[in-house]
């Protein structure tokens, strides 16, 4: 167990107890020596129950990420609705094949050594899946059943001081309830929280920033306050310090109850020249509440929070700061790949800097709750985050959804998320659902209107949006016009009709293109085909291929730039996921998405450097595909197309000029919105540069940009590659946290004598650690393959791969080694660094 002194938010910020001795609030994350068992045990519950067979485990804990991979696990034979299937099919990789299904047991034995009479008691979860039911010491402290929401028990009646006591935790999950893999089990932290009587509760501080101007921001702090009925409201008091991101006060307050009956103080404080939070510039703030009977302190509870404006102005979009901000977005399912669903901060901060790289400034937590990890990277890293709820309400997409929750849990649900994350400056949007098929429902305007309002009366500062697909229906039921932002996924065709009919005049794209390929596979010939399926499962690279209902990027890129009340897109998706293996819905083996802009193992695609090449506008791309060994074609047309930031590029082969392309920015909204248009890639002309008649001939590729000057500005050469050579070794952080949980990612490839990348090679790796971390898990981006994550052995993909190192708690050297049949191995040092890395 890890005893931390950690007021509120759950930041550690040790030095915010003045008073040495007091510990007026601790908080444990309860993470080790957990004892688990897949299946049934009704007695679990109980003290006397004996577990030492069981598992043991550390938390977070996804149970079904181990495998094996098998078509049976919750094999859905369902016809997808939303997706335009008629009949039946068996799907097989809808939940990405994992068993996730069925009843686990985790216990766990602790004592509290802050804990005594008078006190109380608090477990927070971050998230479990599903259907939780918590125990202690025998007593039902609560049941959860949404597995994505954080929630809290009060569990002061049910703790013993003194004593060792014991927390049974019980999740179930029904086949048919999810539409891509949830993960299984305690896969987010769970902490037990320790207060006087007199305390603030969990999520019990509100801060808003109601006056920002560059020489002073207002910032009112509301705190409610749980108090015990014999105590004096007048002898309670908050004392409110604003911390910058230094640690300086620069800003105090004192006062007592100002609204008694509802134990709440309000606080106005001002700011002298504030530091704004931006996605350039993510200052933040620290709220540290004093709470004080008397002249005790009582309670310390620490809110991050920042200070920034926003507005959705009609007409004319979006305005962080006063600035107008177009959502240059990503959609991502909260899973991570290899780990499962089992939150890692390493990870989620590894994916927002991928993302932010390739000029992402938003992500929208598809279709449910994010993790605290996600949205207090983003507060740090600059990334707005648009935070959500629901993929179902009363109306079903499945026979186990959320639909047979949401009349008594919908609310508590929006409540948690909201009151959990209001003060998170990343958090700029509220979502409250995805394409639910109340769209289509006499109630559904109603339940719109009722959802949003929760979020206004829960946090007044952010404007809500939903996603939907039925363009006719919420235009003219109004169940578009109750939203603050009406958001539509796909039908990017409508834009101009719903912005024409609609009483807001701005429009989001919540979700765009789910274009489909698979990391350095390319189909000949090179053509826009939707729902194209091909033998080995995988999609082409050439980015030319989509979904029945869904885009290429370029279909959203032009109504984005040309229409101002276009606020922006969220792309589905930012990362493959696992699970929703579309267009090879019943083509077993296919795992996992083939969405993502970045694959399973978080190397990216080449549609990466296409969003980049408009996205990124601090630094440019150059950017060339297919790659260039295709041995038995020489001769035949290969095209080769350039992702450049620049406006027009010249091509060689062989030192060969194929001629000079530039974008063609003549190519409009209008011009293109036609089927012809389409199929002879006007818009892509627009975006990117082509040569499609270009023939393989084995040897170099070169391209040479050129400026709007017309001046040469950048160079790029690739080379077919010869016979593989060695594996090469690169991770994203050298020196990570020996902390145990620290995950240092390693891009594994083979490559020839001069080091070009072998891009069809498929060889095993195998993996081993020495030293003071070990191997974890390791993923190679393909949907087919269905080696388990964790094995110490792992074919490439496409010439490359993703290793994943953890660190222990111990500092020192980490030595990682792969091997192969053929090729020479390689070592890499990594070290574990007593202090948290960077
Ligand atoms: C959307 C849906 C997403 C995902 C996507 C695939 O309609 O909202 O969850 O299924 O389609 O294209």
């Amino acid at each position: 167990m890890n005893i931390k002194m950690v007021p509120g938010l759950l930041l550690a910020h040790a030095l915010l107890f003045s008073q040495a001795d007091a510990r007026p609030r601790a908080e444990m994350l309860l993470d080790k020596n957990w004892k688990f068992s897949r299946g049934d045990f009704t007695s679990a519950m109980m003290p006397s129950f004996d577990d030492g067979a069981w598992q043991s485990v550390t938390l977070p804990h996804d149970w079904a990420i181990y495998g094996p991979f098998d078509a049976n696990n919750d094999l859905q034979e369902v016809a997808i609705v939303q997706d335009g299937q008629q009949q039946a099919l068996a799907h097989a990789g809808r939940t990405g094949g994992l068993p996730f299904l069925g009843a686990g047991w985790y216990r766990l034995r602790f004592s509290v050594p802050d804990f005594a009479p008078g006190k109380r008691a608090f477990l927070l979860f971050d998230g479990a899946m599903s259907n939780a039911r918590v125990y202690v010491n025998g007593k039902e402290a609560g049941f959860w059943p949404y597995g994505y929401n954080s929630f809290h028990f009060d569990i002061t009646g049910l703790l013993k001081p003194g004593e060792e006591n014991l927390l049974a935790v019980r999740l179930e999950n029904l086949p048919e309830s999810s539409r891509w893999y949830p993960g299984a089990g305690i896969y987010r932290n769970v902490h037990l929280v320790v207060t006087e009587a007199l305390h603030i509760p969990v999520w019990g501080i509100q801060v808003t920033t109601p006056v920002v101007r560059k020489d002073f921001a207002r910032v009112v702090v509301r705190a409610t306050v749980d108090k015990p009925a014999r105590m004096e409201n007048s002898s309670v008091s908050l004392v409110t310090n604003l911390l910058d991101a230094q640690g300086r006060t620069v800003a105090s307050a004192k006062s007592g109850l100002t609204r008694f009956d509802e134990g709440i103080i309000e606080q106005q404080l001002v700011v002298e020249q504030p530091a704004l939070w931006d996605t350039e510039h993510p200052h933040l703030y620290t709220a540290v509440s004093r709470l004080y009977e008397g002249e005790t302190l009582k309670d310390e509870y620490a809110t991050p929070f920042g200070i920034r404006t926003l507005e959705v102005i009609p007409g004319k979009g979006f305005f962080l700061n006063g600035k107008r901000v177009q959502f240059k977005g990503v959609c991502n399912h909260h899973d991570l790949g290899p780990l499962g669903a089992a939150v890692n901060d390493a990870a989620i901060r590894r994916q927002v800097r991928i993302m932010k790289e390739m000029g992402v400034n938003a992500i929208r937590t598809s279709h449910n709750m994010p993790a605290p990890e996600l949205v207090r990277a983003c507060d740090e890293m600059g990334m707005m985050v648009m935070a959500e709820t629901f993929d179902e309400w009363k109306a079903p997409k499945m026979k186990n959804g959320y639909h047979n929750y949401f009349d008594e849990w919908g609310e508590k649900d929006l409540v948690n998320l909201v009151r959990h994350y209001r003060n998170n400056p990343s958090v700029v949007m509220w979502c409250i659902g995805n394409e639910v098929p109340d769209q289509g429902t006499a109630d559904g305007p109603k339940i719109a209107r009722f959802l949003q309002d929760i979020c206004h009366r829960e946090d007044p500062t952010r404007p809500v949006t939903q996603g939907m697909d039925h363009p006719d229906a919420v235009i003219s039921n109004n169940f578009a016009a109750v939203m603050d932002v009406a958001g539509f996924n796909y039908r990017s065709h409508r834009y101009r009709d719903a912005y024409g009919k609609l009483p807001q005049e701005i429009i989001l794209g919540s979700e765009t293109a789910s274009t489909v390929s698979s990391r350095g596979v390319y189909k000949l010939p090179a053509v826009r085909r939707s729902m194209a399926k091909y033998d080995d499962h995988q999609s082409s690279s050439y980015d030319l291929e989509h979904c029945d209902w869904s885009d290429l990027p370029e279909d959203n890129f032009i109504q984005h730039e040309e229409l101002g009340y276009c606020i922006g897109e969220f792309v589905w998706t930012g990362f493959d996921y696992l699970g929703e293996p579309t267009p090879y819905y019943t083509d077993w083996p296919s795992h996992s998405s083939l969405f993502g802009i970045v694959d399973l193992a978080g190397i990216p695609k080449d549609r990466y450097y296409l969003y980049r090449s408009l996205w990124n506008d601090k630094e440019p791309t150059l950017h060339i595909l297919p790659h260039w060994n295709w041995q038995g074609h020489e001769g035949e047309v290969v095209p080769v197309m350039v992702y450049t930031s620049h406006p027009s590029a010249e091509l060689f082969i062989n030192g060969k000029s194929q001629g000079r392309r530039t974008k063609d920015l003549s190519v409009t909204l209008e011009r293109s919105d036609n089927k012809a248009s389409q199929k002879s890639l006007e818009r892509q002309k627009r975006y990117r540069l082509m040569w499609m008649e270009t023939r393989y001939e084995p040897g170099t590729v070169k391209v040479v940009a050129y400026g709007g000057d017309g001046k040469e500005v950048a160079v790029k050469e690739m080379r077919t590659a010869g016979k593989p050579h060695r594996i090469e070794l690169e991770a994203d952080r050298s020196v990570i946290g020996a902390d145990g949980r620290d995950i240092a990612f390693i891009n594994v490839r083979v490559v020839d004598r001069e080091g070009n990348l072998c891009p069809h090679d498929s060889r095993e790796i195998t993996f081993s650690v020495k030293g003071q971390g070990r191997y974890k898990a390791s993923a190679n981006g393909n949907p087919v393959c269905l080696t388990p994550f964790q094995s110490e052995t792992m074919p490439l993909f496409s010439g490359q791969l993703t290793a994943l190192v953890q660190s222990s708690e111990t500092p020192g050297e980490i030595l990682f080694e792969a091997s192969a049949k053929g090729v020479k191995k390689a070592r890499l040092l990594l070290t574990g660094s007593p202090v948290p890395a960077p």
